[in-house]
């Protein structure tokens, strides 16, 4: 069990802190996971009144739990833990003495996470207060969220800036899908399983998609989205940190270290897509209205009552030069307001090197891995078999179907923030992402938001679909298809 700990929500009243964070928070006290003596203190710019941030929490619990997850008794329980607090991230005054005076009050040993759940052209300023104050001790880790910049250059600005203050080891860069519990299962399937060991790579792997489409629009993000767009918002982070985890060697050991090291040398084997290559193997796409669920949903555009050329689809084809990968088209996808919400892998083996039967049998489809991390946890492996119907040979492909919410009979919920704030309090880095993995990731980005500044508008898609037909067309370049959930 975990040591009692410290969590200061820097933006504590903001969207993700409601939404997501003080949520996780309360989970982890229903599952018996938050020690006694843990203070959570959300920093709000001015507070009026303790009790009416607190009730402003138990109704964001409400309507942000799962059904059933909330009830009253352990609610009370719950809001003993919150320690709301006034601080200014940016201005030194008396409240961050009162931040002081709170956190020194308990043994100098206890753990302490600052969160910053802030825009991060703060993160520098409130580290400097943070040290001003003296409030980073040799316990205290700081977790940030992205975007870490808006390229590579900003993003070295902001993590050079927080170095100032934090050392590495005491930096917990966040990024919430790799907390998602079917995303470190793709680490587990990998290595301990020797079907796969022994079967994933350019010999028998023909190529491999990875794909997040989801139903949203824009939600109430316009002024982020707008300028970030989804190769900022999806790619740089999750994507990558996906491929990371499907394409790296096995670490030695499952440290911290190991595994950023090996998720280090993916990024770094990626080929580099610059000028003619960007067009050659990219394509930008946003959506104009379009029927999703039968709902009529209007467009990019209506949604943001402004014209705008900031693509809400991207489609790569990346490859990865090593001596594991070499040939393998790794397709990358994500879009908003696509036809459903599904992140997955998709794993497309070679065939096989002598097909022995003719074409009388049916032909052989080769096989594929389906790994999907949301919105159910499922792997599927589709094979070929003989129709046992039939006197006469005859094959036909068929799926080996595990769904893995059924090995637990209350299901589970998986809480990816839950997860790594935990991890944070504990001290458990190996879920967090390392500066030389931020650096490595924009140098990729990079050239491909260079080369897209000037390509004018994207390709259109109507809402409720999969994207444009660029992106079919993409893949079609090497006789592939995108696999469509459902
Ligand atoms: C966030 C992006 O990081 O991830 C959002 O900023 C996106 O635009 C979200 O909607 C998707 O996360 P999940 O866990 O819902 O797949």
């Amino acid at each position: 069990m975990l040591n009692p700990f410290d969590i200061v929500i820097f933006g504590g009243g903001g969207d993700l802190s409601l939404r997501k964070l003080l949520p996780a928070m309360y989970r982890a006290y229903q599952e018996g996971n938050l020690p006694e003596g843990t203070r959570i203190v959300p920093t709000v710019r001015a507070l009026a009144n303790e009790q009416e941030f607190i009730d402003k929490v138990q109704e964001s619990l409400k309507s942000f739990l799962a059904k059933g997850e909330y009830n009253a008794k352990d609610w009370k329980a719950f809001s003993t833990f919150l320690k709301p607090m006034v601080v200014n991230v940016t201005e030194q005054d008396d409240n961050w003495l009162q931040l002081k005076e709170l956190l020194e009050s308990d043994a100098d040993d206890k753990a302490r996470v600052f969160y910053y759940s802030l825009p991060p052209a703060v993160y520098g300023r409130c580290s400097e207060l943070l040290s001003d104050n003296q409030l980073i001790t040799d316990t205290t880790r700081v977790v940030v969220e992205k975007p870490i910049g808006y390229c590579g250059a900003s993003a070295e600005e902001i993590n050079a800036k927080i170095a100032e203050y934090f050392k590495e080891s005491q930096i917990y860069r966040i990024d919430h899908y790799l907390g998602k519990e079917t995303v470190q299962n793709l680490m587990a399937l990998r290595f301990s399983n020797v079907m796969f060991e022994n079967m994933w790579d350019a010999k028998t792997i023909d190529n491999i998609q990875i794909s997040i489409s989801e139903t949203v629009g824009l939600e109430s993000r316009a002024g982020f989205y707008d300028k970030a767009g989804a190769l900022r918002d999806m790619v740089q982070n999750h994507l990558l940190q996906l491929l990371c985890l499907v394409a790296m060697e096995s670490p030695n050991k499952l440290t911290a270290k190991s595994i950023r090291t090996e998720k280090l040398k993916v990024l770094e084997a990626l080929r580099p897509l610059v000028d003619a290559d960007v067009e050659a193997n990219t394509v930008r796409g946003q959506y104009v209205p379009g029927q999703l669920d039968d709902k009529l949903v209007p467009g990019y555009l209506e949604e943001l009552g402004e014209n705008s050329e900031t693509e809400t689809f991207v489609a790569i084809r990346a490859h990865i030069d090593n001596w594991r990968w070499s040939g393998v088209p790794f397709y990358l996808r994500t879009g908003k307001r696509m036809k459903k919400r599904c992140a997955e892998i998709i794993v497309e083996y070679k065939n096989v090197s002598h097909n022995v039967y003719d074409e009388t049998v049916g032909g052989i489809e080769p096989n594929r891995l389906v790994i999907r991390l949301q919105p159910e946890e499922s792997i599927q492996l589709t094979l070929m078999s003989k129709r046992l119907d039939n006197l006469e040979m005859q094959l036909e492909p068929v799926t080996l179907d595990l769904d893995l919410s059924k090995n637990y009979e209350n299901g589970f919920h998986s809480d990816a923030y839950k997860r790594l704030m935990l991890d944070a309090a504990s001290g458990n880095a190996s879920l967090f992402i390392h500066r030389d993995e931020v650096r490595q990731a924009w140098a990729w980005i990079d050239p491909i938001i260079n080369h897209w500044k000037t390509a004018g508008m994207p390709a259109l898609y109507r809402a409720g679909t999969w994207g444009p037909d660029d992106a079919d067309e993409l893949l079609a370049e090497n006789n592939h298809t995108w696999y469509n959930a459902g």
